[in-house]
């Protein structure tokens, strides 16, 4: 076998290694020294509702981005609402509904005793017309009833399907990073496969919650399957009645 001649490298190809200069380099990535790493503590608010802040690992994070997984009819638009009244204590919120209508949730929040200043109502499922709307509200939560519902004009698919349900994550994640804003999805579990379920979004989103329970009875847990925040070992208890969700503080070991 021949063995093949290397050329020397041209005199400008060498003065050119020579030059190499990181900061000559167009659009890379730059790596930072991990002790030039700075971060704040986390800011979280509290929800109200001791049992959820717990399943948090201490209430909600700002800037984190929350799935909450439940079969129909569970309580999520209840629970999600409830803490509504708390959180509006300090923080400004923006319920996104793309299911019901904005005097269904005003039945449900006259009916659970939300009336905070704080909350904004929104009627829409296009993600392009969502994320200009938080643009200009500027909300430190937005709450998403339900992430099946969203869109995004840029894909020809329906909501529901994978394509749609993950876009609209993936844009929803962007914004809260971006501005720090904490978002709660809901997402529902749907058992025939048909509608992407949220399992499609666990990998992406920062914490992970099921919510469950029997129909036909009052109660209801939460637990995390997945929390970049805390610990996914607490759950946290509630009843259902007709003035919304109660907590049922834990029996004493
Ligand atoms: N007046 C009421 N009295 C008692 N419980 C009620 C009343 N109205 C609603 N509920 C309870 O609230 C549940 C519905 O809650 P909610 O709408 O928050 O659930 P969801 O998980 O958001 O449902 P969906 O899948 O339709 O979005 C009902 O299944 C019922 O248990
Ligand atoms: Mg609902």
């Amino acid at each position: 076998m021949e063995e093949q001649q290397v050329e020397p490298a041209p005199a400008a190809v060498k003065a050119r290694r020579n030059a190499f200069d990181r900061d000559a380099v167009a659009e890379h990535s730059k790596a930072l020294k991990m002790k030039d790493v700075t971060f704040q503590n986390d800011i979280r608010f509290l929800t109200g509702l001791g049992e959820f802040d717990r399943v948090l690992g201490g209430g909600l994070v700002q800037g984190s981005v929350v799935l909450i997984s439940g079969e129909p009819g569970i309580g999520k638009s209840t629970l999600l609402l409830q803490i509504c009244q708390n959180v509006g204590k300090n923080a400004k919120l923006l319920y996104v509904t793309g299911e019901e209508s904005l005097e269904q949730i005003k039945l449900r929040a006259v009916r659970v005793g939300v009336d905070t200043e704080n909350l904004l109502l929104l009627s829409e499922t296009s993600v392009n017309k969502i994320i200009p709307e938080i643009n200009a509200v500027q909300p430190d939560v937005v709450i998403i009833d339900s992430i099946q519902t969203l869109f995004d004009e840029n894909y020809p698919s329906s909501p529901g399907t994978i394509t749609q349900v993950k876009q609209a994550t993936l844009q929803l994640i962007a914004k809260a990073k971006e501005d720090r804003i904490s978002i709660l999805i809901v997402g529902h579990v749907n058992k025939d496969g048909a509608i992407a379920g949220p399992k499609v979004l666990e990998h992406m989103v920062d914490a992970v919650l099921y919510f469950e329970g029997e129909k036909q009875n009052t109660y209801r847990v939460i637990r995390a399957v997945k929390n970049r925040y805390g610990s996914t070992n607490e759950i946290g208890m509630f009843a259902m009645s007709a003035e919304g969700l109660e907590e049922i503080e834990k029996p004493s070991e």
